[in-house]
């Protein structure tokens, strides 16, 4: 991202350009919706699998022939789940670079070998085909993503290293949406709204877990602006410090990359 981009709109953090409105107005409580689910479906779906208990297991044959992947797939699903929520967060970002750094490392390998294990889990998948290919193009999606995320960073594009770590995690959302589209399935055939099997309902929420999430992503990045200004620290801010912080953030934005040192003449490189 050009520090044009990055100054034109950090210094009128006030006035948001009008494009932008509605994606800052959803970036606080959506950040809050998504980790509290990230925190519940790791701790209630996840972590159980840690104890290698068959009884909790999803599918049983499959994944005691592949209980190696499955336990990766599921400690690094966990971390990048729990990680990922808090590198969006602008203030900890900028205090604290070499935790951002650190945590960014990790949550890059977990999504890593989330996506290989994901590979070997995938065509197990439970009812099939269908289901089977939903989960591979979601891993491969989430790999590209992931890792272009990465190219961007060492490019020193950090706007566009932005957009694709929120594309990333979109699809790392995967493992929370899966879960949620089976309770609302359950509920809705509990109540008599639908009257499909569960294993009907699988094939097409092994895709309605993660496209809809691409989707909002990418419109949620659609303005590079937005992407800039996205975050959830402009609540945790006291108003007298907002222009100092403004300018003070591009500055540590710039310093933190070798390769764009700051010219001091913010805006015009
Ligand atoms: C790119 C994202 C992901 C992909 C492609 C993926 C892929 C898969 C596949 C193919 C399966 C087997 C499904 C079946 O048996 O029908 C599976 C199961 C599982 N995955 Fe993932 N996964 C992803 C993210 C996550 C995340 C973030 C977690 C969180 C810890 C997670 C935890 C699990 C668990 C616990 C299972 C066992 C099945 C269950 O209890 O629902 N996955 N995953």
């Amino acid at each position: 991202m050009s520090t044009v981009e990055l100054s034109s709109h950090r210094t009128t953090p006030d006035r948001p350009p009008p494009h932008g409105r509605l994606a800052r107005r959803l970036a606080r409580p959506g950040w809050v919706i998504m980790t509290l689910a990230c925190v519940y479906i790791a701790i209630f779906f996840a972590s159980p699998y840690l104890t290698f208990n068959p009884e909790v297991y999803f599918q049983r044959e499959p994944y005691l022939q592949h209980e190696f992947a499955l336990g990766v797939h599921v400690l690094s699903g966990t971390l990048a789940l729990l990680i990922g929520p808090f590198q969006f967060i602008r203030r900890l970002r900028r205090r604290f670079v070499r935790v951002h750094r650190f945590m960014g490392a990790t949550y890059v390998a977990s999504a890593t070998s989330l996506g290989v294990t994901g590979l070997i889990l995938a065509p197990t998948a439970y009812t099939g085909l269908v289901a089977s290919a939903g989960f591979t193009v979601l891993d491969l999606a989430m790999l590209f993503t992931t890792w272009t995320a990465v190219r961007m960073i060492v490019a020193g594009r950090y706007g566009e290293h932005r957009r694709w770590m929120i594309r990333s995690f979109s699809l790392i959302m995967a493992g929370v949406m899966l879960r949620v589209w089976s309770a609302l399935y359950y509920a809705a055939a509990g109540v008599g709204l639908v009257d499909f099997s569960f294993e009907t309902a699988y094939a097409a929420i092994a895709w309605l877990c993660w496209v809809p999430n691409l989707m909002l992503a990418i419109w949620f990045t659609r303005h590079p602006a937005d992407v800039a200004n996205a975050g959830v620290n402009r609540w945790w801010r006291r108003p007298g410090r907002r222009a100092a912080l403004s300018v003070t953030d591009a500055v540590a934005e710039s310093a933190s990359s070798p390769r764009s040192r700051p010219s001091g003449r913010l805006g015009t490189s």
